[in-house]
């Protein structure tokens, strides 16, 4: 085998409770993750011993992902090296299809594909207990890129049970021109928090009922996100965009994650697109795409299984 492409999908926080930081500036969440039908696809090729890790992205966004250790799939490929004690050296390739710095992890994504794809192509053969510990270690949202489909997650996010769904959520993403910077966003949420009195989300068991008995109404109603308060703090223009999804009739809407992506609940695939119609319509978007979930997280081919 000497080259291996795996699928990342992109998540959305359908409840995101963020906690006061720790003594390690990290917040406890308590979140539930969907991954969304909207993918970057990782390849890792074969290079000859000693070349070391070449990286290259294509797709959209490309100006906007660094193609070197910085990178945190790059970092995900020297540390399943490190930890299995062989030499790192493949070639990878991103292909970008999830918005970059949009608040829906698709950084983690792309480490999450990138341990799975190396681990395939260089035939470590960690199982997901192990590749889970090398994905905690790389960020807060890369266990789940990991899992896919959906979850429960503590801790700061990492801590992932399962979580019972029947049938599948229609959406439609708002994509904003420019990005937002998660530790920036959680800034602002401490220093809103230290000003005023905020308040939270609730509790996420509206949103794990409805998701029990695939009911998307109920859905809708319990969509919520503590972040939000702060990416529309520091881009007000949100705001439009948030307000937008009820005229545009989805049934609940929502910041995702830090930002500045808003997740339009719709009823099926067709009132999606007619969704996104309306919402490309107002002209506040650099882009309106429609997603379903749960998707699958990152798995080998079955040929390099
Ligand atoms: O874990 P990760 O590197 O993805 O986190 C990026 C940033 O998001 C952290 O540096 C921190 O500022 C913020 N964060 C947080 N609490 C979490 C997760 C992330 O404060 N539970």
């Amino acid at each position: 085998m000497t080259s291996i492409a795996v699928r990342a999908p992109a998540k959305i926080n359908l409840f995101l409770a963020v906690d006061a930081p720790g003594a390690d500036g990290y917040h406890n969440l308590t979140t539930v993750f969907l991954a969304l039908s909207v993918f970057d696809t990782v390849t890792v090729s074969s290079v000859e011993a000693g070349a070391g890790l070449r990286l290259t992205v294509t797709g959209t966004d490309t100006a906007a992902v660094p193609v070197d250790s910085t990178n945190l799939a790059w970092r995900a490929a020297v540390l399943l090296a490190q930890r299995t004690g062989i030499d790192a050296d493949a070639s990878i390739t991103i292909d970008k299809q999830i918005p970059v710095a949009a608040g829906l992890a698709g950084g983690s994504a792309d480490a999450a594909a990138t341990l799975v794809a190396l681990d395939g192509l260089w035939g470590t053969a960690l199982d997901r207990d192990q590749l889970g510990e090398l994905a905690a270690e790389l960020g807060s949202d890369v266990p789940f890129a990991l899992h896919g489909g959906v979850a429960f997650g503590a801790g700061r996010g990492d801590r992932l049970s399962s979580v019972l769904t029947r049938g599948r959520t229609d959406w439609v993403l708002g994509i904003a021109r420019t990005g937002l910077s998660t530790p920036t966003v959680y800034a602002e949420l401490d220093r809103l928090r230290a000003q005023r009195h905020v308040p939270g989300a609730a509790d996420p068991a509206g949103v794990l009922t409805a998701l029990r008995q695939d009911d998307a109404e109920l859905l809708g109603r319990g969509l919520a996100n503590d972040l939000a308060v702060a990416a529309l703090s520091l881009r007000p223009d949100l705001r439009r965009a948030v307000r937008a999804g009820a005229e545009a009739g989805a049934l609940g809407q929502m910041i995702s994650g830090s930002g500045p992506t808003v997740a339009y609940l719709a009823r099926d695939p067709e009132h999606a697109i007619t969704v996104a119609a309306r919402l490309s319509a107002e002209g506040l978007f650099a882009g309106v795409r429609v997603a379903s979930g749960p998707a699958p997280g990152p798995r080998l081919p079955r040929s390099a299984r």
